[in-house]
């Protein structure tokens, strides 16, 4: 199956709106909240650089390598155990699992967009509530704009890398990239931004425990879209020549950045006006319109800038997650690009409406298993479990199973001989016990 391949730019472009998107606005700064700031900050980042960083490359290399779908790629890699390692490309399936609750949260953005275009709620327990209305008793709401976040997201890949996803991309990540940067200034003018700073980098290590770790890890993989196959399917369409470490690293230092940036503003914003910053997913639906509401008309203005950009990032990733069973359904069995992307696109569709009322109060027993419903089950296990597994698939997969002289060739000229031996080391004998440590520390989760 010949795939349209990227461009340079535009690779870069999806694979950084791939990474960028709920989990750096959304999630990073609630669960930076809520793992009390400082030192959580800096264990996500060791974990992004000595674990995420080496991974990417790891799983660019499958793809940039194999060429084909994910299952395809492992499969072409391993010829003596095709068998048992194509199983390992089925973490693409992790993805559609991600969206089920990815695409009821871009509703929810698609909803406060028009709630700053026409009223925001004048104080947080007013804004409290209205969240609270719209999750647990606006099924109609939800489901309207679930629905709508279904067909965009599907339809941009119905029309493939090249007219859907590498063109949404460079429109959408310039433009949420120039949006944050102007929030940010703006930020950082305001008195809380020292504040905020030291939330962000003061830490304190009395709020970590193992749970921290494992929310660590896990996010260090959410953020950077690795362990499930996206980051693998787009490598199948780069261009030959493109040096991997670089790329890599420009993708990991945006997804960062990003993350600190808007942390950072967030926080500030929040300090600012003395609300919480502990409010947990709430914390951009809840504490933060009321916090534009005070901030009277620029208020508003930002408020309708933070909702579109939001909405930006969250659909450029979610294509990302949608891709990889496409392309699987397409190339083993050559179903076109309509009917794959629509019969992936309905299973995570359905699956999400069942996810959404699980958060109603209508449906919410009948959808809580022990300790979580459906919409937190869905959430924690694809971050906290599927995704660490498959990058300790990954990690395996190119350190142990395709012969070592086959990666260095690959790498040839995206490595020195210090990095490769660096790297290789990382792969082989620090990443694998890290993530089976982690995936230990569940057990104390569960
Ligand atoms: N990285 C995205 C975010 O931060 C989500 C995402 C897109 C993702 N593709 C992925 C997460 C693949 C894990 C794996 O919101």
């Amino acid at each position: 199956m010949k795939i349209a391949r990227f461009s340079r730019m535009g690779f870069i472009l999806a694979a950084a709106g791939s990474a960028v998107g709920l989990g750096n606005i959304w999630k990073f700064p609630y669960i930076a909240g809520e793992n009390g700031g400082g030192a959580f900050v800096l264990i996500y980042l060791i974990t992004v650089l000595a674990i995420g960083f080496s991974v990417m490359i790891a799983e660019m290399l499958i793809g940039y390598m194999g060429r084909l779908d994910s299952v395809g790629s492992f499969e072409k890699l391993a010829p003596q155990n095709k068998g048992t390692w194509k199983f390992a490309g089925f973490i693409g399936f992790t993805g559609i699992l991600i969206l089920t609750f990815y695409s009821v949260v871009i509703g929810w953005i698609f909803h406060y967009i028009s709630v700053a275009l026409v009223a925001l709620p004048s104080s947080v327990e007013e804004a409290e509530q209205s969240f609270t209305q719209l999750l647990q008793a606006d099924i109609g709401t939800q489901l309207f704009y679930h629905t709508l976040a279904f067909l965009s997201i599907t339809l941009v890949v119905v029309k493939g890398i090249k007219s859907g996803i590498e063109k949404m991309n460079y429109i959408l990540m310039p433009t949420l990239i120039i949006m944050l940067i102007g929030m940010f200034l703006y930020a950082m003018s305001l008195d809380a931004f020292s504040q905020a700073l030291e939330f962000m980098f003061v830490p304190d290590w009395s709020k970590i425990n193992s749970e921290s770790l494992v929310v660590a890890v896990g996010h260090a993989f959410f953020t950077l879209s690795l362990g499930m196959a996206s980051i693998l399917t787009y490598s199948a369409s780069l261009p030959k020549t493109v040096n991997l470490t670089k790329t890599s690293l420009i993708i990991v230092g945006l997804d960062t950045g990003i993350a600190i940036i808007a942390g950072l503003m967030l926080f500030t914003f929040l300090f600012q006006y003395g609300a919480e910053p502990s409010k947990g997913p709430g914390l951009v639906f809840i504490s933060l319109p009321a916090v534009f509401y005070e901030m009277g008309s620029i208020g508003t203005l930002l408020a309708v800038i933070f909702f579109v950009g939001l909405a930006f990032a969250g659909l450029t990733s979610a294509v990302s997650l949608l891709e990889p069973m496409v392309q699987y359904l397409i190339d083993r069995y050559k179903y076109s690009r309509l009917k794959a992307s629509f019969l992936a696109g309905n299973f995570f569709y359905i699956i999400g409406i069942f996810a959404l009322l699980s958060n109603t109060q209508a449906y919410s027993e009948l959808l809580t298993f022990g300790s979580r419903n459906l919409f937190d089950w869905i959430d924690f296990i694809t971050a906290s479990v599927l995704l660490p597994l498959g990058g300790l698939l990954i990690s395996i997969f190119i350190g142990y199973v395709v012969p070592k002289e086959q990666v260095r060739a690959a790498l040839h000229s995206s490595m020195t001989d210090m990095g490769f031996a660096i790297w290789y080391f990382f792969l082989r004998y620090i990443i694998p016990p890290a993530l089976i440590i982690v995936m230990f520390n569940l057990l104390n989760v569960f």
